[in-house]
């Protein structure tokens, strides 16, 4: 019997099963619209079996794109049309779920196909935010080290966003902790300078990340489940480390967080990072065994085999797949077939399913 097809029930949602398509970066609305692209691109996922799809990250306020082209949940008007994919999403079978996101220093760039880089003013730069005036590099500008103004109004944005997630009907919420973003370049020695009651401390630094978390529990309801995604080690001496995130994630779980999903890296550029077959999943298998709370594994998942060992182990609750759901948006059909499961398909599609 598969335990990667073992449905899972947080609270009162039920996943069909533990393969979450990891939230994936369009770069492709226009004013932080969803649109046809995202229409087709979240609703063949939901087609093809995922459990969990986690909407790309979403802009809590204009400032915190990466690019001008995220997708964005600052205004009441990105509603409807994420209403409408969440519609789908749930008529297929999968749980809709959206990761909330601030870019701080690594916001005002290009999209990666436009080369990345920060962009000019010519190009329409806007003034990015941290908890420091570090830049990423030396290529890229200095941010402005956020007052406590500009502190509260994040919270407030993530609180905002949380209540529009509610109303276009997202069962799941992610708040994005990872990645070298502003919540995580808060938690990161290596990026926060600060010397108020948001820095030098572990507890000051993670500050910023519970006051958003407590923010959006305020207005999400307690029987959806809520997860937030770290980054479990800078990969970079004097940065956050693993055990750091066993730290986080036990306060995190007394604060009613549900499940935290292992990333890593993001916040310098000169990290060393091991990358390989299932290279984070250390991370996952850490924090769910000293901390005690559900957790996610990520990164370079490509095989049924690979992640049904994941869950069979006791590693993780569930896995996060991304660029193997870009190569084929039906990998949980064809798991469910390599590890003999036996699943609905589509209707539409079940004369090929034999
Ligand atoms: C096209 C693309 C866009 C991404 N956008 C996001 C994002 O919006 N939020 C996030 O936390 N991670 C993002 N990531 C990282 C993935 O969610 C995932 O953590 C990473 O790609 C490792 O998993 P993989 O080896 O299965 O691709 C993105 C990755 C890709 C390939």
């Amino acid at each position: 019997m598969s335990t990667l097809f073992r449905p899972l029930q947080l609270k009162s949602i039920e996943f069909r099963n533990r393969i979450v398509v990891s939230p994936m970066c369009q770069y492709s609305s226009k004013d932080g619209f969803a649109n046809d692209w995202h229409l087709v691109h979240l609703g063949s996922r939901a087609v093809g079996g995922a459990g969990l799809i986690l909407v790309e990250a979403t802009g809590v306020s204009p400032e915190g794109r990466i690019t001008p082209h995220d997708l964005g949940i600052w205004k009441d008007e990105h509603i409807p049309e994420l209403r409408r994919i969440v519609s789908f999403m749930e008529a297929h079978g999968t749980v809709p779920g959206i990761q909330l996101a601030h870019a701080g220093r690594k916001a005002s760039h290009h999209a990666p196909w436009e080369g990345g880089k920060a962009l000019s003013d010519q190009e329409g730069a806007w003034p990015t935010v941290a908890p420091s005036a570090l830049a990423f590099h030396e290529a890229e500008p200095t941010p402005v080290a956020l007052d406590q103004e500009g502190i509260q109004k994040v919270i407030s944005d993530f609180k905002a966003a949380a209540v529009r997630a509610l109303s276009a009907g997202f069962k799941v919420v992610e708040i994005h902790a990872a990645h070298g973003y502003l919540l995580h370049s808060f938690y990161s020695p290596l990026s926060n300078q600060r010397q108020d009651a948001y820095g030098g401390s572990f507890d000051n630094r993670i500050r910023l990340l519970l006051e958003v978390t407590a923010a959006v529990q305020e207005v999400w309801p307690q029987n959806y489940p809520l997860f937030v995604r770290i980054s479990a080690s800078d990969w970079t001496e004097g940065g956050w480390t693993a055990e750091d995130s066993v730290s986080l994630a036990k306060v995190l779980m007394g604060k009613g967080v549900d499940l935290i999903d292992c990333s890593s890296g993001g916040n310098v550029p000169r990290a060393k990072i091991p990358v390989g077959p299932g290279y984070q999943v250390q991370f996952a298998q850490k924090v769910k065994a000293e901390a005690g709370i559900l957790t996610g594994a990520v990164g370079m998942i490509t095989t049924p085999q690979e992640a049904e060992d994941i869950i069979a182990n006791g590693q993780a609750d569930m896995v996060f797949l991304a660029r193997e759901f870009l190569r084929d948006p039906y990998f949980p059909l064809r798991a469910a077939k390599k590890l003999g499961a036996e699943i609905e398909w589509p209707v539409q599609y079940q004369r090929a399913q034999d």
